[in-house]
C-alpha cells in the first residue's frame, strides 16, 4: 500500500489585531482554560456572535450552556467562572455579573476607543492585511477552454472563479500561477483537423478565412460524421472507469476507425503525434481561431489570462510516453484488457484511473497527471487548485490520488502540495435547466457578454443622461460585465445558479451594480466634501500623517466599523475555503451597513467638525475597502454612474 504523505500546511495562523471577533474569541478561549484547566473539553468553542439584543451589547458568548453540559455545573455558575477569569483590557468594557442574562449568555460592549483604534490600525494602503510569513506559489487552473468551440457560460465560471481566486491569493501576498489548460490536443482535434482538410481540398473552404462560428459547426459536423453517439462500445468504457464524458470522443473515434472520417481522423492524430508540418499547419489554424477569440473574451471580462498564461494539452504531448512508461516501469500502473490503469483502491476510490487505450492512445486524465508534475516540480506549486465544472469531481479525485500515488505531487521539501478542485455547479436558465438557446444549444458567452452591455447602457442612459456617451459606454461596460462576473462570483461556488439578466442588473440588491453604486456614492461625497466645505480628500489617505480621529458612537457607525474590521479575516476565508463568494457577501455587508450608516448619521451636515470628519473619515475607508475587494473580484469600481 502506497504511503500517503501529509498535505502540505497552507494556512499559517496570523495575527489579526484588528477584528475584534477573532480577540474576543482568544480571550474568552484564555478564559475558559484558566477557569476549567483539564476538565475543559477538546476543542473547546466560545460560541461568539453578534448580540441578540445590542441593548445588552456587542457581542454575546454562549459557551457556558454546551460546557455546563459536559462538566455537569449549572451554566449560570459556569459562565460565573469564565467571567471571573476574562480579561477584556483595551478591547472591551469590564464584565459585571450582570453582564451575565437568562441562562448563561455573556454580553460584551466593545470600548469605543478600542474600536477607534482597531479602525486606525486598519486603515493603512494594506487594510490591515499582513504580509505571509512564508508565501506561496498557488497554481490556478482557469478557463480550459476546447479548439474549436465556443466558449460558452461554463467557461465563464472557469474564468471569473480561477480568476478571483488567483487574485486573492495575489490580494495576501502569495505568488499566484495561471494556468490555461487549453483543450488543444488529441483525437476530437485531429477529427476537426481533418475535416478541414478534406473540405480544403475539395475547395469548399479556405482555412485562411475560418471563423469560431464555423469552426463550432464543422465540430459538430465532424462528429456526426464519425457517428460518436451511435457506438454504445465507447460509453460503456466510460461507464466502467466513472470516466468523464469529455473522453467518450476520444474513445469512441478510436474504437472503430473503419469509416472514412474515422480513418481520416486517427490518420490525422497520427501526423499530428509525428509532427508532420501539413496536420501541424490544419491544427495551427484552428489553434490560433480559438485562442485569439478565447483571450478577447478574457480581456473584456478583465481576467488575466493571457498567452503568458495558457499552457495547453499539447503543450504536454512529449511527456506523455515517459510518463506512463515511468508508471508501468515502478508497477504504479497496470495492464488491464490491453489498457493502462493506476488502481486507487487504497484511496477509498473504486475506479481505476485510465492512463492509456488499448489502442496506445493517451487520455485527458493522462494529461493532468503530466500537469501536477510540472505544475509542482518546475512551477513550484505548494498548492495546485483547479477551477473546473462539478461534474469532473471524480475525475480529479482519480487525477489527485494517481499523482500522489506517483510522487508527482511531492514538493522540494518532501511533503505533498495540496490539490484540490474549485468544483462549481451549472449555470441554469429560466426553466431549471442547463442554461441553452431555445434550440438547445451552448449560448456564446460573447453574445451574454454583449446584452449585458446593452441593458446596463440603457438603465445608465436613464439614471445618468448628463454623461457624455463615450463616457456612458464605457460605464455601461463596467457595469455589464461586472453584474454577470458578481452574479457568478456570488453564487455558492458548488451549487447551481440561474441566470437571469433583470436580477443580476438590479441597482438594488445583492448585485455588482449596487456595490459599484455604493463606491460612486463614497466618492461623490468627497467631491462635495471639496466643492461645498473645501474638505480636502488627502487628509483622509492613508499616508497621510494629520488623520482625524475615529470616534464611533452611532450603532450605525458601531456596526459599519465593524463590517469594516472583518476585511482581512474575510480574505483569508475567501483563500482557506477558495470561495470567492464570502467576498461578495462581504462587500455586500458592508455597502448595506454604510446604506443605514448613511442614512441615520449626517456626515457633511454633522453636528460638529470632530464627527463631520471622523465620519469622513469611516467613509473614505469603506470606498478604500470597497473598491480593494472589488478589484480582488476582478470587477472594476466607478467614479460615476
Ligand atoms: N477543457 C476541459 C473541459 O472543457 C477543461 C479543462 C480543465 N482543466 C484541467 N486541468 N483538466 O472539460
Amino acid at each position: 500500500m502506497a504511503v500517503v504523505p501529509a498535505l502540505k500546511a497552507h494556512h499559517h495562523l496570523r495575527p489579526m489585531t484588528h477584528d475584534p471577533l477573532q480577540l474576543l474569541r482568544e480571550r474568552f478561549l484564555s478564559a475558559m482554560q484558566a477557569a476549567f484547566g483539564d476538565r475543559l473539553p477538546a476543542n473547546p468553542d466560545p460560541l461568539i456572535g453578534g448580540a441578540r439584543n445590542p441593548e445588552f451589547g456587542d457581542f454575546q458568548s454562549n459557551a457556558a450552556m454546551p460546557l455546563a453540559k459536559a462538566l455537569g455545573e449549572k451554566p449560570r455558575a459556569i459562565a460565573e467562572q469564565i467571567v471571573e477569569h476574562l480579561d477584556l483590557s483595551g478591547l472591551a468594557q469590564p464584565l459585571t455579573e450582570n453582564s451575565i442574562a437568562g441562562p448563561g449568555f455573556i454580553n460584551v460592549r466593545l470600548a469605543p476607543e478600542a474600536l477607534a483604534r482597531f479602525l486606525a490600525e486598519l486603515d493603512t494602503p494594506e487594510l490591515g492585511v499582513e504580509a505571509p510569513a512564508q508565501p506561496e506559489t498557488v497554481v490556478v487552473d482557469l478557463c480550459g477552454v476546447n479548439l474549436a468551440k465556443q466558449m460558452h457560460v461554463g467557461h465563464l465560471r472557469a474564468t471569473v472563479i480561477g480568476d478571483a481566486l488567483a487574485r486573492t491569493f495575489e490580494r495576501l501576498g502569495h505568488r499566484a500561477v495561471r494556468q490555461n489548460h487549453l483543450g488543444d490536443w488529441g483525437l476530437p482535434i485531429a477529427m476537426v483537423a481533418a475535416r478541414i482538410q478534406s473540405l480544403h481540398e475539395a475547395g469548399e473552404l479556405d482555412p485562411a478565412a475560418l471563423s469560431l462560428d464555423e469552426l463550432d459547426r464543422i465540430y459538430r459536423a465532424a462528429q456526426r460524421e464519425c457517428a460518436i453517439e451511435g457506438d454504445g462500445r465507447a460509453l460503456k468504457i466510460v461507464e466502467e472507469y466513472g470516466a468523464h464524458p469529455k473522453i467518450l470522443d476520444e474513445i469512441t473515434l478510436a474504437l472503430e476507425p473503419g469509416i472514412a472520417a474515422r480513418a481520416r481522423s486517427t490518420d490525422m492524430l497520427l501526423r499530428l503525434q509525428s509532427g508532420n508540418e501539413e496536420a501541424i499547419g490544419y491544427w495551427q489554424r484552428v489553434y490560433e481561431i480559438t485562442m485569439s477569440e478565447c483571450l478577447r473574451t478574457c480581456e473584456r471580462l478583465q481576467a488575466t489570462v493571457t498567452t503568458e498564461h495558457t499552457a495547453g494539452e499539447s503543450t504536454y504531448r512529449d511527456e506523455l510516453p515517459e510518463i506512463v512508461a515511468d508508471l508501468e516501469s515502478r508497477g504504479i500502473a497496470a495492464q488491464s484488457q490491453g489498457a493502462l490503469v493506476v488502481r486507487l483502491d487504497e484511496f477509498g476510490i473504486a475506479e481505476p484511473l485510465l492512463v492509456r487505450k488499448s489502442d496506445g492512445g493517451f487520455l485527458y486524465a493522462t494529461t493532468d497527471l503530466a500537469g501536477i508534475r510540472r505544475r509542482v516540480q518546475k512551477l513550484g506549486g505548494d498548492r495546485l487548485i483547479y477551477a473546473v465544472d462539478a461534474r469532473q469531481s471524480l475525475h480529479f479525485k482519480q487525477v489527485f490520488a494517481a499523482a500522489k500515488k506517483a510522487g508527482y505531487a511531492r514538493t522540494a521539501d518532501g511533503s505533498d502540495a495540496a490539490l484540490e478542485h474549485a468544483a462549481f455547479g451549472t449555470v441554469l436558465g429560466e426553466d431549471g435547466a442547463p442554461f441553452k438557446t431555445r434550440s438547445g444549444e451552448n449560448v456564446k458567452l460573447a453574445d451574454l457578454l454583449d446584452e449585458a452591455v446593452r441593458r446596463a447602457e440603457q438603465a445608465v442612459e436613464e439614471k445618468n443622461p448628463s454623461l457624455s456617451p463615450a463616457l456612458r459606454s464605457e460605464v455601461a461596460e463596467a457595469i455589464g460585465i461586472g453584474a454577470i462576473k458578481y452574479a457568478d462570483l456570488s453564487a455558492d461556488r458548488v451549487k447551481d445558479y440561474m441566470f437571469n439578466f433583470d436580477r443580476m442588473l438590479a441597482f438594488e440588491g445583492d448585485t455588482g451594480p449596487y456595490l459599484q453604486y455604493a463606491y460612486v456614492r463614497v466618492r461623490s461625497i468627497f467631491r462635495k466634501a471639496k466643492s461645498e466645505f473645501d474638505i480636502d480628500p488627502a487628509r483622509f489617505e492613508a499616508d497621510a500623517a494629520d488623520r482625524p480621529a475615529f470616534l464611533i458612537h452611532a450603532p450605525e457607525e458601531k456596526a459599519l466599523a465593524l463590517a469594516l474590521l472583518r476585511f482581512p479575516a474575510t480574505l483569508e476565508a475567501v483563500a482557506g475555503h477558495l470561495e470567492p463568494h464570502r467576498l461578495c457577501g462581504y462587500l455586500f455587508d458592508v455597502a448595506t451597513s454604510f446604506s443605514s450608516f448613511f442614512q441615520a448619521c449626517p456626515v457633511l451636515r454633522a453636528e460638529d467638525d470632530a464627527t463631520r470628519l471622523s465620519r469622513l473619515r469611516l467613509c473614505a475607508l469603506t470606498g478604500r475597502v470597497l473598491r480593494d475587494g472589488l478589484m480582488t473580484l476582478g470587477i472594476t469600481p466607478l467614479e460615476q454612474m
